[in-house]
């Protein structure tokens, strides 16, 4: 399978980004690790702090031969409707993730703009949420 994952802003900073919620594991050890466990998977990765880079990016995948595109909008999933529509645009099937449970945290994290256009939604399971999405992708 073809597998991208696209982290959105602050999350190039994870490990040393508020360990006591994001853990200690920076991102290229998870990556490195999802590697390991699926060989036979191509995984590519994607990391933007600016909204519409990952619009371009979603944009760029989503119409190809991409399987799977798993998304952590970080902040823009509470207030991108531009990222949702653009999700809705695309063929690529989405899945939303989050590492943190962000129904455990403040009210404004509670709503996500993106959920309705995605194929489900991973939480609060640390960073072991990105394994989680691919094995969503393997099953179907
Ligand atoms: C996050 C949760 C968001 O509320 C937050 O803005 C992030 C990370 C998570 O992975 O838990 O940047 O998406």
């Amino acid at each position: 399978m073809n597998i991208t994952i696209i982290n959105g802003p602050n999350l190039n900073l994870l490990g040393t980004r508020e360990p006591g919620i994001y853990g200690h594991e920076d991102f290229e050890s998870v990556l490195k690790h999802l590697r390991q466990s699926y060989p036979n998977d191509t995984i590519t990765y994607f990391q933007s702090n600016h909204e519409g880079d990952i619009i371009d990016h979603l944009q760029k995948v989503g119409f190809g031969d991409c399987d799977g595109i798993i998304l952590n909008a970080g902040a823009y999933t509470h207030t991108s409707l531009a990222i949702a529509d653009c999700i809705a645009a695309i063929n690529t099937p989405v899945v939303e993730v989050h590492i943190s449970n962000v129904h455990a945290r403040e009210e404004i994290r509670h709503r996500s703009m993106i959920s309705k256009v995605c194929k489900g939604v991973i939480l609060g399971f640390g960073t072991d949420v990105y394994r989680l999405a691919i094995e969503s992708f393997r099953k179907q």
